[in-house]
């Protein structure tokens, strides 16, 4: 058997041209929605993210503003920069590039931004809200994930096994929660987990969100299972590879999500879902 693939960029452009009617709507009424993204320091990979998410917001039609820092830039400094943002009607969201240079707190920076404009879904407000089924953001990439499943039919998970294997705080975790939010049932794991092949074996969904290649193999995986690698690595060849076995699991597995192409353009495109939500609230 060979899993069908589940497309990220075929549903990210679906999704995207529905935020972009979503945004000539709300502008009709008098608002553009509005992100601010806030880059500090010089880091090469951080620089190519910040400039796709702007390139995405001007694609929808969204109002966007890039502050570049030197990574001299004080922590006190940052922070009355993310209270003038909160501030700002013209700007629905609120992005702080991550990682953040050494002498800055990211959860300081974090905890600043209004929960009403954390459109990354990391504030403890929001990751609160998620736990508890109260309204708020959710973390982009696990947000992505769940849409993803939605569009394989896989809204309503009732008597469904899910196994996340890792379980940081932007990913594994509030990935937990939407799963159990959607009636799944549900084990975390990380790689250390004894015996994680005997886990995931009872899954009817794998999210593998590790950063290490070779985390699911076509052996731990059971027959028909769906596939999301959220991982982002290089194999020998210096080739963009996720934290599945590929070509071994896509012979076992009902659906699987390709690296590239699969999970990475819904992480930008969920962060145009929640900042265009954002402005559709401040609007009422
Ligand atoms: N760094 C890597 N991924 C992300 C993300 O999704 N949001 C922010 N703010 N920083 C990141």
């Amino acid at each position: 058997m060979t899993a069908q693939l589940i497309d990220g960029n075929a549903l990210s452009r679906q999704l995207r041209s529905e935020v972009a009617q979503r945004a000539a709507a709300l502008k009709t009424r008098g608002t553009t929605p509005g992100l601010a993204v806030i880059l500090v320091g010089d880091n090469p990979a951080s620089q190519v993210y910040v400039r796709n998410k702007v390139k995405a917001c001007e694609d929808v039609g969204f109002h966007s503003v890039l502050e570049k820092y030197d990574a001299s830039m004080t922590e006190a400094e940052l922070l009355a920069r993310v209270e003038a943002l909160n501030n700002d009607p013209s700007i629905h969201g609120i992005l702080v590039q991550l990682p953040l240079p050494g002498h800055i707190d990211d959860h300081k920076v974090i905890e600043t931004i209004s929960p009403l404009k954390d459109v990354d879904g990391f504030h403890v407000a929001s990751a609160g809200a998620l736990m508890v089924g109260e309204i708020g953001f959710k973390a982009c990439t696990p947000y992505g994930c769940m849409k993803m499943l939605e569009s394989i039919g896989m809204k309503d998970l009732r008597g469904k096994h899910a196994v996340v294997i890792g379980r940081s705080n932007i990913v594994g975790k509030p990935m937990a929660m939407m799963l159990l939010a959607a009636n799944a049932t549900v084990t975390v794991c990380h790689s250390g987990t004894a015996d994680l092949a005997a886990m995931t074996r009872q899954a009817d969904i794998v999210v593998a969100a590790v950063g290490k290649r070779n985390v699911l193999t076509a052996d731990m995986c059971k027959s028909g299972a769906v596939v999301i690698d959220v991982g982002m690595n290089r194999n020998d060849e210096g080739k963009l590879c996720g934290d599945v076995d590929f070509d071994g699991v896509k012979e076992v597995a009902g659906f699987i999500t390709p690296v590239p192409g699969g999970v990475g353009p819904m992480t930008i495109t969920m962060l145009l879902v929640n900042t265009m939500e954002a402005a559709e609230r401040s609007a009422g």
